[in-house]
């Protein structure tokens, strides 16, 4: 293709031009550097009145109850094992993968206007959006992932030096005008009641697919307009942001949603996307199967549908999850190769391949789709 290289010369002071290390314009091109995240000391955050906005029927409870406390050891060592498996299995497909530093996540820390513990440094989609040769610390909303993004600083600092674009959304207050004090739960089959405001700007990575120029976001509980209006500005006029609705009545992230997979191959959820969004009109769609997780198992902060939450390795290899049989054999009949790895015991901890992973490094141009 045309495109001039991406890898734009960056100059710092007098030194000579760096290539940048940081370097994805979308979820498909040949993957060569990955963070995946760690489940150290992950724990339930404090309790806010934001979580009920979003947790699983059931939960609320429980995170009332263990705030503050950490998840079930034997869980986390769980989770932990399978995350070896995946970093063993990035690598074996010849991928670099880094990690980021654990951060105390029990500590209590304020602002000048509340107090909270933290919650895992497991999730680096959530934290942290890379734009092309840009990656931005994103203001997230909720209180116990004030300071998330500290785990991936020893990486940040790193990719700077070597080039990359390093930003950070205005740091938000999350006093208590940024929720919605008197939110109630709209209920599973009514439109989203959005706890988060448009006090001031936020928004969580998960929330927006990049598909080269054209990129893909939803407001949910953490990602307002303010938010979205922010990374638009910040973006400038090289990209376009659209934002989709989707009939989900609790929305946080949009990577168990729509799934660009490839140039013209979209994954869709089957109720959440009832009607294929016009830009995608002449892609082909394929429609996740219904996830075959087990109703006792436990999934702290999602629903089923991480089944959908896969990573991309290039055009065709995709990480699904070893005990889904049925999203392994609709990718192979979209055209893919699947790699499957165990990671059911992760998916409790609100997430799957694309949430617990970022993508620092993928070999492409920027370019239109659409
Ligand atoms: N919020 C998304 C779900 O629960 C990830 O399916």
């Amino acid at each position: 293709m045309s495109t001039p290289d991406r890898r734009e010369a960056v100059a710092i002071g007098e030194k000579a031009p760096l290539d940048s290390p940081v370097s994805s314009y979308n979820e498909w091109d040949p993957l060569e550097e990955v963070i995946v995240g760690i489940v150290d000391d992950a724990s339930f955050p404090t309790w806010h009145m934001s979580l009920p906005s979003v947790l699983p029927e059931g939960q609320v409870e429980t995170f009332r109850s263990q705030a503050g406390r950490p998840f079930p050891p034997h869980q986390v060592e769980a989770a932990r094992r399978e995350l070896e498996e995946f970093v063993r299995i990035l690598e074996g497909e010849g991928v670099t993968v880094r990690r980021p530093e654990p951060i105390a996540q029990r500590q209590v820390y304020s602002t000048l206007d509340w107090a909270s513990t933290g919650l895992y440094a497991a999730m680096p989609r959530d934290a942290l959006l890379v734009v092309g040769t840009e990656i931005i610390e994103c203001p997230m909303a909720w209180r116990s992932r004030y300071y998330e993004s500290l785990a991936y600083r020893p990486l940040l600092k790193e990719y700077f030096q070597g080039g990359a674009k390093w930003s950070a959304g205005p740091k938000p207050e999350l006093t208590d005008e940024q929720f919605d004090q008197t939110w109630t739960d709209p209920g599973e089959d009514d439109p989203p009641r959005l706890v988060v405001t448009e006090f001031e700007p936020t928004f969580d990575a998960a929330d927006f697919t990049r598909c080269g120029r054209d990129i893909i976001a939803q407001r949910s509980n953490v990602t307002n307009e303010f938010g979205i209006e922010w990374l638009r500005r910040q973006l400038g006029d090289e990209y376009r942001v659209h934002v989709l609705e989707f009939k989900d009545s609790h929305p946080m992230h949009i990577d168990a949603t729509l799934v660009p997979m490839a140039p013209g191959k979209l994954l869709i959820h089957p109720e959440r996307v009832p009607e294929v969004p016009e830009l995608f009109k002449s892609w082909d769609v394929m429609t996740a199967p219904t996830p075959v997780i087990p109703d006792g198992h436990p999934l702290y902060m999602t629903s089923k549908w991480l089944n959908m939450n896969i990573l991309m390795l290039d055009h065709e290899r995709v990480v699904v999850e070893r005990q889904d049989e049925p999203m392994i054999e609709a990718v192979r009949k979209f055209g893919f190769t699947p790699i499957p790895c165990d990671f059911r015991n992760f998916n409790s901890f609100g997430g799957s391949f694309h949430c617990a992973t970022l993508d620092v490094r993928r070999r492409g141009t920027l370019e239109s789709y659409f």
